[in-house]
Formats: C-alpha cells, sequence, structure tokens
C-alpha cells in the first residue's frame, strides 16, 4: 500500500450526491483497494448544511474505512482545497421539474469562480477538478478561466451518467449484456443538446446499427431518451439523480486515471483544442482516452452529416452559455 494519501476535495458534501460519493471514495471504489485517501469536505458556511456534515463525517468514523486515513470538513475554501489532489465540484443548486440545466447558470455560475480562484491557489501541484454541479460544462469553464495560473486541460465536465445511461438503453434494445457495449461518446453538453453517438459505438465487435437495425427508434427514441434522462428522474423521484450520478463520477475519475482498454474510448468534458472543428476553449465532451496519467481526444471518429448537425446543436448551445456567463470569465 503506498503511504502518500489522495487528497480528494467534495464540495456539496452534505448534498444528496455526497452522500453517495463520500462512501464509494472511502472504501477503494475510485482509487483501487491499495491506496489510501484523505477526504475534505467542503459545505456552505450554513448552520444546517455544517450540523449536516457533522452527520456524514460521523458516520464515515462509523464504516472504520481501512483506506480513509483522515476527514477535513470545512465550509472555507482555502481550508477545503489546501493540498488536493483531487477537486470534485458537485456543490451546486439541482434543477427543478421543468427547468434546463442552463437556467441554473445565474445561481450557480457564480460559485465556481471562488472555487477556481481557491482551487488554483491552494490545491497540489497535479491537482483536478471534476465538475458535476449544473450546467456542469460552462460552470467547469468557469473554474477553469478563474484558475489563473493551471492548465485548463486539468478541468472536466462529467458526461459519464450520458454514457452510462445510453448504454443501458442499447444493451436492452440488443438484448445483450451492459458490458457488450463500448465505444460509446457523448459528444458536447451536459443538457438536452447532447449527442450519444450511436453510429461509432459497438456491440462486440459490430458497430449499433448493424445490431439494431431498427433505425427510427436510435434516432429519435434512443438519443431522446438519453437526452431527458435527467428530467424523467426528477418527475419520478421529484428530486434529481444522485446514487447513479455519484457512481459517474467514480467511474470518470477511474478512466482519467487507469488505461483505456485498447480501441474503447469514453466521454468527459474536455477543454477542446480546437478538435472536430469545435470552439477552442469550450469544456466539450468528446472521445476520450487516458494512459493512465495522461489524456487524449481521440482523432479521426468518423462523423455523417447527422452526427455532425447534432454536434453543431451542441456547441452552439454551448457558446450561448457562454456568452451568459461572459461576466464571470476574466478577460
Ligand atoms: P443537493 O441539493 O442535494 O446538494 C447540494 C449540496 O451542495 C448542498 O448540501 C448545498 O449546501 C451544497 N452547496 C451549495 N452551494 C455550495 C457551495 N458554493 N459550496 C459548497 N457546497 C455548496 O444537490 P445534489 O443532488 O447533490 O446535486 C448537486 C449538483 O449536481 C446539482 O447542480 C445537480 O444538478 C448536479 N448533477 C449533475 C449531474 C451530472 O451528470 N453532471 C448529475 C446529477 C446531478
Ligand atoms: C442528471 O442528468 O441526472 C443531472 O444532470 C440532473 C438533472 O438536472 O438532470
Amino acid at each position: 500500500m503506498s503511504n502518500n494519501p489522495i487528497r480528494v476535495a467534495v464540495t456539496g458534501a452534505a448534498g444528496q450526491i455526497g452522500y453517495s460519493l463520500l462512501f464509494r471514495i472511502a472504501s477503494g471504489a475510485m482509487f483501487g483497494p491499495n491506496q489510501p485517501v484523505i477526504l475534505h469536505l467542503i459545505e456552505i458556511p450554513d448552520e444546517k448544511a455544517m450540523s449536516a456534515l457533522q452527520g456524514v463525517v460521523m458516520e464515515l468514523d462509523d464504516c472504520a474505512f481501512p483506506l480513509l486515513k483522515g476527514t477535513v470538513a470545512t465550509s472555507s475554501l482555502d481550508e477545503g482545497f489546501k493540498g488536493v489532489n483531487w477537486a470534485l465540484l458537485v456543490g451546486a443548486v439541482p434543477r427543478k421539474q421543468g427547468m434546463e440545466r442552463k437556467d441554473l447558470l445565474g445561481i450557480n455560475g457564480k460559485i465556481f469562480t471562488g472555487q477556481g480562484q481557491a482551487i488554483a491557489k491552494n490545491g497540489a501541484s497535479d491537482v483536478r477538478t471534476l465538475v458535476v454541479g449544473n450546467p456542469c460544462n460552462t460552470n467547469s469553464l468557469i473554474a477553469a478561466n478563474n484558475a489563473r495560473g493551471l492548465d485548463k486541460n486539468r478541468f472536466f465536465a462529467m458526461t459519464m451518467l450520458d454514457e452510462n445511461r445510453a448504454k443501458t438503453q442499447l444493451a436492452r434494445k440488443a438484448g445483450v449484456d451492459v458490458t457488450a457495449i463500448s465505444n460509446l461518446a457523448i459528444w458536447g453538453n451536459h443538457s438536452a443538446t447532447m449527442f450519444p453517438d450511436y453510429f461509432n459505438a459497438r456491440i462486440g465487435t459490430r458497430p449499433v446499427p448493424d445490431v439494431i437495425g431498427h433505425r427510427e427508434w436510435l434516432e429519435k427514441d434512443f438519443i431522446t431518451t438519453v437526452q431527458q434522462r435527467g428530467a424523467a428522474i426528477i418527475k419520478a423521484r421529484g428530486l434529481s439523480s444522485a446514487a447513479s450520478a455519484a457512481n459517474a463520477v467514480v467511474d470518470t475519475v477511474r478512466n482519467l486515471t487507469t488505461p483505456t482498454r485498447t480501441g474503447d474510448w469514453f466521454s468527459v468534458g474536455v477543454h477542446s483544442d480546437g478538435s472536430y472543428g469545435i470552439e477552442k476553449g469550450l469544456i466539450f465532451s468528446y472521445p476520450i482516452r487516458s494512459d493512465g496519467k495522461n489524456w487524449e481526444i481521440v482523432k479521426d471518429v468518423p462523423l455523417n452529416e447527422f452526427s455532425r448537425a447534432k454536434i453543431t446543436a451542441t456547441e452552439n448551445e454551448l457558446k450561448e452559455e457562454k456568452a451568459m456567463v461572459a461576466d464571470l470569465l476574466p478577460k
């Protein structure tokens, strides 16, 4: 077992997602069974939130996790991000039924200016930041642009939940195990414009459209189900997804920190370098591969006219969101 614990900050640690996520990290699901961790739990300076956070700390203590070497519970961003290797920015207001995620920009966007600054000031030299709080692509853009001196390639936005949702829908339709689905990229924004690319996804070794011949289902039902799944959960539960979101955070960090299976890829929002003609600097979800340390955008994934149109629509939405938060992006 390595002696050096990984320090992981989680904002919104007393919230719904936090309540599922922290226990998964502390149990070893994120960094493996041999890697100790120290959790930095960050909440707002509000009596109720801090009291709830103390309760969460008590429960973490009561699990006697062998890998958990300490907890820091705080409402101070400086203390919370001190020396952290990962900053998981979950804390933000969730949408209610009838809202789009970008309707949250006015409330949530400003959270990510101070957090970006505090991560740059206090984080470890290898700090990486994954934004979950919605709208996560544009919130990640705000954090990255306010984190002066930090490489923007260290900022991510979560689209893994969409990838997992898409894989399950395809597996159900094809009557195969979910592990048979690979190369499923979510392109663009974690929003109703995201494009789950079934043309390049595979079932076993075969392209999805060769196995699922039902073209109309793929073009309409499949895409809409994935795009609208968050809203469907809010309608059914009265609350937004939490355990599945926490699971996707674990999957995202694992995917970024372990080598990607040969020939496969995964989805995460990254700083666009202009690949596939997308505006540089947007936080855009692409097919990504990792060697365990560094990631890269997979090149030369074939895109047909239909895919191109979908990708342009989601890019345009991200450009609009960027314009909406222009005052939060330092010149
Ligand atoms: P929640 O309301 O249960 O919990 C949010 C927590 O964040 C609360 O405890 C709140 O006190 C805290 N918080 C608010 N502002 C904060 C700040 N500035 N600093 C630290 N903590 C702060 O919400 P939830 O269900 O856990 O969802 C959190 C966010 O994640 C929402 O914005 C939701 O829409 C988003 N989300 C994203 C995805 C995704 O796939 N990207 C999936 C699910 C949920
Ligand atoms: C989700 O996809 O479940 C989350 O982004 C929550 C939401 O608002 O849909």
